[in-house]
């Protein structure tokens, strides 16, 4: 009998709706119970929020120690990193004393004006008005306040490339954000290794920090950080996901409707499979049948998946890639992106016509910085002895041919 898993896409998913990966939330665990600070970088969608956040809710099933999910995402500052992170270890009695007590030293006025906090509006508040000035100084004074807790304690923070990545872009003067952000970047570092037999810190990310360190001359920071390698299943695995996911509806597919599926898939990113599969259960019961056959699931492929349905599920992909690259540059990644969508690979030649055609003042260094991060970031790998580039999944390469391949003039044909 399969394990019923609920169909859920979108948000991070944890107890009876996280699948699999007992083996990776066990070494993460190890390893943080080691005393290592992790570096979790891997493509979109691939489950590393809901990792973390399960691998801590069963550290706080053993109670053990205190582990404390900061989304960092949205924060624009140093000063919001800090207030996240406040306001992050509020649901652990201890450490929200800490907190408090770190910011009363800090600023006089804020125990009075704390006492009768109720709201988190309020309290994000206070933590705005308490850090504001010197800040780094603040920090450590909180962190190590945090440290002297009765337990060890695990701290993620969850899209961190992210943030750097509007710090050091923000709509200030670009050496006033890279002056900033060598900032937080030098007390990030302190911070990460101030600690070391209390705090455990988890750096998590979609899009590459090394890009992003490397674009701004900032690559020293992240070094001593322990890569934690977070792979798309296994066919296997996909295939176990898949006849749960049917068994929580009810109704078990047909074998080859799996294995269409699968086959349509080959990278099986865990968020695509959920996706696919709903969309697959919607058009069955818009057909009030109660499975899909393969051809059934085939056409979902092209009707769902590479529509305007799957547009929102999947233009970050596209959107993501703009934040990380130089301006000037975007058009050239497009261009390659398309190329090797359209034509199936990306040769080395073709990849020197577009380059040719874009006008860049450095034009060698821009394509390599390109590629670099479409391979970092996941969108497209190097293949056989050519070393011809083509897309890692797929579903991104059929999707990104709908949506610019319409007229697209392969380089290299002739006009
Ligand atoms: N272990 C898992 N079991 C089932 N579904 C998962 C799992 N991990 C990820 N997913 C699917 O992927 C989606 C995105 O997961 P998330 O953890 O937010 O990815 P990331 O943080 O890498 O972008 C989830 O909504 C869910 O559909
Ligand atoms: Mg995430």
């Amino acid at each position: 009998m399969d394990r019923k898993l609920p169909n859920k896409f979108g948000p991070w998913v944890i107890g009876a709706e996280f699948f699999n990966r007992d083996a990776e939330v066990e070494r993460l665990t190890q390893l943080l119970d080691e005393k290592n600070n992790i570096l979790l970088v891997a493509p979109r969608r691939i489950g590393k929020t809901s990792l973390v956040r399960e691998t801590f809710r069963r550290m706080d099933e053993r109670d053990k120690d205190y582990p404390v999910f900061v989304d960092v995402q949205d924060c624009r500052s140093p000063e919001d990193v800090i207030v996240a992170l406040s306001l992050a270890v509020q649901p652990h009695k201890r450490l929200a004393l800490k907190v408090k007590e770190a910011f009363a030293a800090i600023w006089t006025g804020f125990r009075d004006t704390v006492e009768s906090v109720g709201s988190v509006e309020i309290l994000e508040l206070r933590f705005r008005e308490g850090i504001a000035g010197d800040w780094k100084a603040k920090a450590r004074k909180i962190v190590q306040s945090l440290a002297e807790a009765d337990r060890p304690i695990a701290i993620c923070l969850d899209e961190l490339p992210v943030m750097l990545n509007r710090l050091v872009t923000g709509t200030g003067e670009a050496s006033k954000n890279r002056a900033e952000a060598e900032i937080f970047l030098s007390w990030l570092r302190a911070t990460l290794t101030a600690h070391p037999e209390k705090i455990r810190w988890i750096i998590c990310g979609s899009i590459g920090l090394e890009p992003i360190l490397a674009r701004h001359n900032l690559s020293f920071t992240v070094g001593h950080l322990r890569p934690f390698h977070l792979p798309p299943w296994t066919r296997e695995t996909a295939d176990a996901c898949l006849r749960g996911l049917a068994a929580s509806e009810g109704q078990p597919w047909p074998e080859e409707s799996r294995r269409a599926l699968l086959d349509k898939l080959v990278h099986f990113v865990p968020h695509h499979l959920q996706m696919y599969f709903g969309h697959v259960m919607d058009e069955c019961r818009m057909r009030r049948t109660e499975t899909p056959s393969a051809l059934d699931v085939e056409r979902v492929w092209t009707t769902h998946m590479l529509s305007t349905r799957g547009h929102a599920e999947l233009a970050d992909y596209e959107e993501r890639l703009l934040r990380v690259l130089e301006e000037s540059t975007v058009d050239l990644a497009l261009a390659l992106l398309t190329e090797a969508a359209v034509v199936g690979r990306l040769t080395w030649n073709a990849a020197q016509l577009c380059v040719a055609s874009h006008q860049l003042e450095e034009p060698v260094k821009a394509l390599r910085d390109v590629l670099r991060v479409l391979d970092h970031d996941g969108y497209l790998e190097k293949t056989g002895d050519a070393g011809d580039w083509v897309f890692v999944s797929p579903l991104i390469r059929d999707w990104w041919r709908s949506r610019f391949g319409t007229g697209y003039i392969p380089a290299g044909s002739e006009a």
